[in-house]
């Protein structure tokens, strides 16, 4: 029996790690929903799960916007008999375009940054919440960022959406495990996927490298989908409230 048989997933943002958490969710025996803004290439993603024999199906979805989502959970709970596990992992990146600090960040930025990442975060796990309390628990995966502990001197606003995210986590864990809810974070480091290598180049790759202990290569999108799969399976069942980095020990830290 693979680890996520019978397990039905909400993979909201798919992307560079979205696409490969559905993929392995998928393979490791869930059924899939996978949302993201682009509808089109969350179906080139769910093509290729289906045709390797999984169960899944994509949806146009934004994330910060309630009737969105609730129509992906309704999706999910139709499609698949209910919900057992969300994957949070859409992110807005309007900041990243700035390289300013805090006092030349335009409030405008500010806000988007926060309504998606932050608000669109709670928007997923009010929405997601009571079907899977309906159906006797599940796991909440929240995508963060090393950038939620490292000091920066640009991108404040990303900072503080992902910061925003761990405390909900924190809450979720705490106020709804007598309803068989866990809910954690994972932090990544920097993680390859080729449209970040289309922006990025070999020099900032060497200098990343340099940047973390394990020398041998830079972090990938399986990465991260590995250690989901971990913590939406029943193997992660004693796993809560916790924010992971999965960075090649980029921000250790006790
Ligand atoms: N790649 C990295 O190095 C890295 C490092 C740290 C954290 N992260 C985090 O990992 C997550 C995924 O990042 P990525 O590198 O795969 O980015 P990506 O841009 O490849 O994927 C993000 C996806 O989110 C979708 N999206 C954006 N807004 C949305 C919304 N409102 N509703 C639904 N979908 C929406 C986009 O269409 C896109 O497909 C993000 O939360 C990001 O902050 C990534």
């Amino acid at each position: 029996m693979k680890r996520l048989e019978n397990k039905v997933i909400l993979v909201a943002g798919g992307g560079g790690i979205g696409s490969e958490l559905a993929r392995r969710y998928a393979g490791e025996g869930a059924s899939v929903v996978l949302g993201d803004m682009d509808a089109s290439s969350a179906g080139k993603v769910v093509k290729d799960i289906v045709a390797a024999g999984g169960k899944s199906i994509a949806t146009q979805l934004d994330g910060s916007d309630q009737a969105s989502v609730a129509a992906a959970v309704t999706l999910a709970c139709d499609t698949f008999g209910g919900l057992d596990g969300l994957h949070a992992n859409f992110a807005c990146f309007a900041d990243g375009r700035l390289n300013v600090g805090v006092l030349d960040l335009p409030l405008d930025v500010y806000d988007e940054m926060m309504q998606v990442n932050a608000r669109g975060f709670l928007i997923c796990t009010q929405k997601v919440l009571p079907s899977m309390i309906a159906r006797g628990g599940g796991s909440i995966v929240y995508t963060s960022s090393g950038a939620a502990h490292v000091p920066g001197e640009v991108r404040v606003a990303y900072s503080m959406s992902k910061v925003a995210g761990h405390a909900l986590m924190r809450h979720v864990a705490t106020r709804y495990g007598r309803d068989g809810i866990r809910a954690n974070v994972i932090a990544p480091g920097l993680i390859m996927h080729p449209s970040l290598a289309a922006v990025t180049g070999p020099e900032f790759e060497k200098h990343a490298i340099s940047l973390t202990p394990i020398k041998s290569r830079l972090g990938r999108p399986d990465d991260i989908a590995a250690l989901g799969a971990l913590l939406m399976s029943d193997e992660g069942s004693y796993i809560t409230g916790q924010v992971i980095s999965v960075d090649g020990g980029a921000t250790m830290r006790s």
